[in-house]
């Protein structure tokens, strides 16, 4: 089990803040309405979800069978019946809410753009034309590569229009992060913008993209790109089509492509333990289902909301709780391209004001982030309209979670923290915010329909009412991961090789209290969380034994106030180790190494240089140890068994 740093401070969390009365009498779900959903899931699981696909989504052909267990653990939903992702979010809506704003957006400069319902289902049949007149159909993979613009909301939803599966790269990703996704994927189209705005700065999309394709994706046919920023860009009009040609002349209708269930919706790449970044392929139907009713039943989400999930689209977060959920339910969302800080620390709270934001949905990185720019801003604003506030990525230190519940929530609103990962497609452990009592620092409970246990080692489920362990699901639920595209005999080993296939294995640790209540501890596996961004120290490691000086390296976790993990990189190099002023350099230029290599997400905060690696006489590294150095712990561990014990004072930079 991984050491833990959140250990001491959650287990020693007293408080608890039961929801408000006046919450409760106006929410969708009461603590007898949830005992009762909790029931029926308790009485039969999957006819439980089987009633609510056929009463919340809209079907084509209806489905006869609700699961198909026979390749377990490859499980499918819904199996014969059919649908569109995008006709539930859009086309549904149409009658009742076609005048309702869908998207209301602001950019990092302060430009304003709204779309309604209607106006933004005609925009997603004119891109899915689009897309059809390059040749994109059924089953081909397109990659999208872009700001936080409504027209990647778009992109999504055009996709799913035609049946067409997406793959979201993250815009901070690098041209050769971008470069290994698409031919992972073997995307067809590949749709970016000029640029996008963050930070006051531009950041490079299409430049990024150009990079990537002259290094290969071969697959690649046309590039779709937005205009966005209009800076001058490189064009190449053999292969290259501007956005506002190629779609305005578009008819505003187009037919959803109706596709089964369990059709692919998107693939969305995400860092484990070992190898490369896996595609994560997520359903139709049961991703769907999961996104709506987590929507309704933890955001507690109404027709008058204005829900704001700050999450990137490039992470499961903004394809769940920007795009995919809210707009099934028919909601307005937020959506906001740039950075908080821009142009001063006000301006999250300014967006709440001004858009009138009643659910904020955010990470503890960016809580924590705000927390330190002082009280005095959020105190600038109205935030009266806030209703909801709610946290994911990482666990929520409790200070964070005080500060997040006195100073924007002012000691009222309801605090959710949701627990759930790519690989889950929705949230899986959270409270019901008229329901269940919050505790600082607790997901709380499984959601209606999640089966969650915490196993030992040998894979035991351990029914103590204070139990620590592995995390695992023990019943399939719709909108889990289906595969790893390409591989799915590493879908197998990863998620339910450890305990013979039986359980879905999470790779976090947990603890569960005497009142039923979770407390995530972390990862278990080498799988770093850097503000909420999931990274692989392998992945880490291979970009930076990839630079010629190195030969090689050991990265790990340091716990980072604001970051919730930074990056701490021992290396090797060939030859001498640099000291002094050629080790700043080499610093520098390793760092930029890894932001060319991946995206400038993954690059170290720190780099000690050094002789060798701790290992076992066996040559394997001592990664525990390298974890307490680079804490700057004192070292009590036993280190007799290495095989260079006279290496550790010169990791611990003592030497
Ligand atoms: C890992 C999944 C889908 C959410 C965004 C991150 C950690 C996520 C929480 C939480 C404690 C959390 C876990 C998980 N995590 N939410 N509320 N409390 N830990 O998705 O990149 O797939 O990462 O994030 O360690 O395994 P992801």
């Amino acid at each position: 089990m991984a050491d833990n740093k959140n250990l001491q401070s959650v287990l020693t969390e007293t408080r608890v803040f039961p929801p408000q009365p006046g919450f409760i009498e106006k929410a969708r779900l009461n603590s007898d309405r949830l005992a009762a959903l909790h029931a029926a899931a308790a009485a039969d699981h999957v006819g439980f979800w089987a009633d609510l696909a056929k009463k919340e989504l809209g079907w084509q052909t209806p489905f006869t069978t609700a699961l198909d267990d026979s390749q377990a653990p490859n499980y499918a939903w819904f199996t014969d019946g059919k649908l569109n992702a995008s006709a539930n979010c859009l086309d549904r809506h149409l009658d009742a809410r076609g005048d309702k704003i869908a998207i209301r957006f602001e950019g990092e400069p302060g430009d304003l753009k709204n779309y309604t319902y209607r106006e933004l289902h005609a925009e997603v049949c004119r891109t899915a034309n689009a897309l059809k007149s390059f040749g994109v159909g059924k089953g081909d993979r397109v990659v999208i590569y872009m700001p936080m613009v409504p027209e990647a909301v778009i992109a999504m939803q055009a996709c799913a229009r035609i049946g067409a599966i997406h793959s979201i790269v993250f815009g901070g990703f690098s041209s050769s992060s971008l470069k290994d996704r698409i031919e992972g994927a073997g995307a067809k189209l590949l749709i970016t913008a000029d640029g996008g705005h963050r930070a006051g700065h531009i950041v490079e999309l299409k430049k990024a993209a150009d990079e990537a394709l002259a290094q290969g994706c071969d697959t690649i046919e046309k590039v779709l790109v937005l205009k966005r920023t209009g800076h001058d860009v490189g064009f190449d009009a053999t292969r290259d089509v501007w956005w506002h040609e190629a779609v305005a002349a578009q008819p505003a209708r187009c037919e959803p492509e109706w596709v089964e269930s369990e059709h692919p919706l998107f693939l969305l790449y995400t860092s484990g333990s070992t190898g490369k970044p896996k595609g994560i392929q997520h359903s139709t139907g049961g991703y769907l289902l999961g996104a709506t009713m987590s929507c309704q039943w933890v955001f507690d989400l109404r027709d008058d909301d204005v829900f704001w999930c700050t999450a990137d689209v490039g992470w499961i977060t903004g394809h769940s709780y920007v795009a995919y959920g809210p707009l099934a339910n028919g909601a307005t969302i937020l959506m906001y391209e740039g950075a908080p800080t821009v142009p001063d620390a006000g301006r999250f709270w300014k967006i709440c004001q001004e858009h009138g934001v009643t659910i904020f949905y955010t990470a503890p990185t960016a809580i924590r982030a705000l927390m330190k720019l002082g009280d005095d801003w959020p105190k600038q604003y109205d935030l009266s309209k806030l209703r909801l506030l709610g946290s994911v990525g990482e666990p929520i230190n409790p200070e964070a979670w005080m500060w997040f519940h006195t100073v924007i929530g002012k000691e009222k609103l309801p605090i959710v923290d949701t627990w759930w990962q790519t690989e889950t497609g929705a949230i899986m452990i959270a409270p019901i915010p008229g329901a269940v009592p919050a505790k600082p620092g607790s997901c709380t409970k499984p959601l209606p329909g999640i089966a969650v246990e915490v196993v030992d080692e040998a894979g035991e489920i351990l029914t103590s009412p204070d139990a620590g362990g592995y995390l695992v699901v023990t019943k399939p639920w719709p909108s889990m991961l289906r595969t790893v595209w390409g591989d799915n005999e590493r879908y197998i080993k990863t998620y339910w090789g450890q305990f013979n296939n039986k359980y879905y294995v999470a790779g976090d640790s947990t603890h569960r209290d005497a009142d039923g209540y979770y407390w995530i501890l972390g990862r278990v596996d080498d799988v770093l969380n850097v503000s909420g961004h999931r990274l692989g120290t392998m992945e880490i490691e291979s970009a930076l034994v990839s630079h010629p000086q190195v030969a090689e390296a050991a990265v790990v976790g340091r716990p980072h106030e604001v970051k919730g993990e930074s990056v701490f990189a021992f290396v090797i190099c060939r030859g001498d180790r640099p000291i002094g002023a050629a080790a700043e350099k080499l610093t520098k230029e390793l760092r930029e190494h890894v932001g060319r290599e991946i995206g400038a997400l993954a690059k170290p905060d720190e780099i000690r240089f050094a002789d060798n690696l701790p290992k076992t006489r066996s040559g394997k590294i001592m990664r525990r140890l390298l974890r307490s150095i680079a804490k700057g712990e004192e070292i009590t561990q036993d280190i007799s068994t290495l095989e260079n014990p006279g290496i550790v004072a010169q990791l611990a930079g003592k030497e």
